[in-house]
């Protein structure tokens, strides 16, 4: 892969989150914030994309716009409401993660008496206990969303205060979780205040103008010079003037760096394909999906269950519906599920459960997983499910989705936009969000005691920065990729979660590279497959720890040395310090140590990695390979 490629400059800022942000402040009274917020939208669109609104302030006050939909449903809007001149501006397209898509949810969202807009983008932990309070105070709630609650709150402290930033530093305090927030007040249109914990903010630098942005996207055509935000500080701009300080008021020195993308790559936060940007977001979108589910009481918290805990409890059968990855994920979630909770799991693909006249009765627990929400194989299915009495579950990204809305509860997996075909987050997310499912679903039953739900909850917070170790690794995966661009075939083994795995990484294989790959449980390599085994042919293996069960281990070592001694090319996937395997492998890609059933979460890094470098070193379009769409919406 080019340098151009894959490649991060020095300078880059590291793009995750869900949400696009754009805030600008000018010297004079113009149109200007106004064409710097819509430009920048359009730019941030792949970030979020099913509402989106701009605010501007001048000596008149506060004026905004805001809709549902895609952002050409607000562009319309905006001439049909035009806003008038400003020297300042905020604007925010969203990715939905508390409330639906809906006008009242759009941000910005605005204080009770309208001096104040704030648009954010991460997750507010702790909007629940802080919406509570302020109900308790007399405040009215106009939308569904946790931004509300910092609009509130800022408002309040502003009229104690009567300093923005001063406002912001207080409020930001009191917040819990992930959150870039930017607001504006009616009393002082000439500034521009946001705050930063986790998610993304960067400063641009013009002359006469200030920018901030989730990404340098949001101003890259406007400026290329720009400031790094670090953890828990505010940022004040001016038309010509930047302050930051950290929570506490004390000033910060804030890096400086040029942008040295173009507008194309800023959108791919100096990626080469979204495909990468997205592999290298992975640990941000296990993180935010883990984020906010320990309720204060240290309880497991899924608010987004609508579903009665009796029939939870009382559910005798799970089985999972899904196509493609999303399927695989589910796989993955059997294991785990069946050992925490006891219950059968069955795992069947959409299309072969909706037509096969299964045993569904409404003690049946489906749970259906989807990124885009929309699989008509999945909704035919969950359907099919719900005439037959069943409740379904839906694990989806996309809120406000037919499969959400069609299913008795949601739950989300916060992996933010997955713009590339190929799925990569939205599948380490589907394996996080249905491992807080059957962790939930293990303490309701009490199967699990709540310390030892909270063991692993306690290893689940640890897997972000696991996978982030693999993806620094991934300059030997990419070596391998160039030497193996003229390959016709690959085989995957694994065993236990390691077989669907195996599965998912053929897959990527197959819809990137157009390379005939296929996945297979290691122990059913003697009934058949070993057959394939020729001398070159090149097996990955996905090696469960040495640490697990042993047995798992001590076979899949076998199964190497079977297709080793027939001349495969193995390639393992292994646990750093696993040295045993290293006698059979012809390389190895090591992975942190993990436990057996978060494994997947690391293990499947490396041939995502290798699948994308193959395809990119033969030339394919990585972000939109051929033949496929990233909705299959038809049967
Ligand atoms: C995954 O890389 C594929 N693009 C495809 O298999 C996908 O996972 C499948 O179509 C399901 O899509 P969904 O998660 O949006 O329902």
């Amino acid at each position: 892969m080019g340098a151009a490629s894959g490649r991060k400059t020095a300078a880059a800022v590291t793009v995750f989150g869900m949400c696009g942000i754009i805030g600008y402040v000018g010297r004079t009274n113009s149109d200007q914030p106004l064409e710097v917020a819509c430009e920048a939208l359009a730019r941030l669109q792949y970030r979020g994309y099913d509402s989106a609104g701009i605010v501007v302030a001048n000596e008149n006050g506060l004026s905004f716009v805001k809709r549902a939909g895609k952002l050409s449903v607000l562009e319309q809007a905006l001439v049909e409401n035009p806003l008038p001149a400003a020297t300042a501006a905020i604007g925010h397209t969203r990715w939905a993660t508390h409330g639906g898509p809906t006008d009242a949810n759009a941000h910005p969202h605005l204080s009770a008496n309208g001096e104040v807009a704030v648009v954010h983008n991460g997750i507010l932990e702790n909007h629940a206990e802080l919406r509570e309070e302020l109900i308790q105070a007399g405040v009215g709630f106009r939308s569904e969303t946790d931004t509300e609650v910092a609009a509130h709150l800022l408002a309040r402290a502003l009229a104690e205060i009567g300093s923005l930033p001063e406002a912001m530093r207080a409020t930001s305090k009191r917040l819990e979780g992930a959150f870039t927030l930017l607001a504006v007040a009616a009393d002082n249109p000439h500034l521009v205040v946001g705050a930063r914990r986790t998610s993304p903010l960067v400063v641009g630098l013009g002359e006469g103008e200030n920018f901030l942005g989730s990404d340098v996207a949001a101003f890259v055509a406007r400026t290329n010079r720009a400031l790094e935000l670090g953890q828990d500080q505010v940022v004040t701009i001016t038309a010509d003037a930047v302050n930051v300080t950290d929570f506490d008021g004390n000033p910060v020195k804030a890096r400086e760096f040029t942008v040295d993308w173009d507008v194309s790559a800023a959108v791919k936060g100096g990626y080469a394909t979204f495909m990468e940007k997205e592999i290298h977001d992975q640990p941000m979108a296990v993180r935010d999906t883990l984020l906010g589910r320990l309720a204060p009481n240290g309880r497991m918290r899924l608010d987004e269950l609508r579903t009665a805990e009796s029939v939870l409890r009382s559910a005798d059968k799970i089985v999972v519906v899904a196509c493609g990855t999303a399927a695989y994920a589910g796989h993955v979630a059997k294991y785990a599920i069946e050992h925490w909770c006891r219950v059968p799991v069955e795992v069947e693909l959409a299309h072969e459960f909706r037509y096969r006249d299964p045993v569904v009765t409404e003690k049946t627990l489906v749970v259906a997983i989807s990124q885009s929400g929309e699989t008509m194989d999945t909704i035919m299915a969950i359907r099919h499910a719900r005439e037959q009495g069943a409740k379904v579950i839906a694990v989806v990204n996309t809120m406000g989705s037919t499969i959400a809305r069609e299913s008795d509860a949601a739950l989300y997996t916060h992996a933010g936009p997955e713009v590339a075909v190929a799925s990569t987050k939205a599948f380490l997310s589907q394996i996080a969000a249905t491992y807080l499912l059957g962790l939930y679903l293990a303490e309701l039953r009490g199967t699990m005691f709540p310390d030892e739900v909270r063991a692993v909850l306690d290893e689940l917070e640890l897997m972000p920065a696991k996978i982030q170790r693999v993806i620094d690794g991934e300059e030997a995966i990419r070596d391998l990729a160039g030497q193996m661009r003229d390959v016709q075939s690959v085989l995957f083994l694994g065993r236990h979660v390691g077989f669907p795995v195996a599965m998912e990484g053929a897959l990527k294989l197959k819809e990137l590279a157009y390379i005939h790959a296929e996945g297979f449980a290691a122990g059913e390599l003697k009934h058949g497959p070993i057959a394939l085994i020729d001398e070159g042919q090149p097996v990955f293996v996905v090696v469960p720890s040495p640490r697990g069960r042993d047995v798992l281990h001590e076979k899949v070592l076998s199964n190497i040395q079977e297709v080793r001694a027939r001349g495969a090319r193995t390639l393992v996937v292994a646990e750093a310090g696993d040295e045993a395997v290293a006698e059979f492998a012809s390389q190895v890609f090591w992975v942190p140590p993990t436990p057996t059933l978060l494994a997947p979460l690391v293990a499947v890094v490396p041939l995502q990695i290798f699948a994308c470098a193959l395809a990119s070193v033969k030339g394919l379009d990585v972000d939109q390979p051929r033949n496929l769409a990233k909705s299959v919406t038809v049967e």
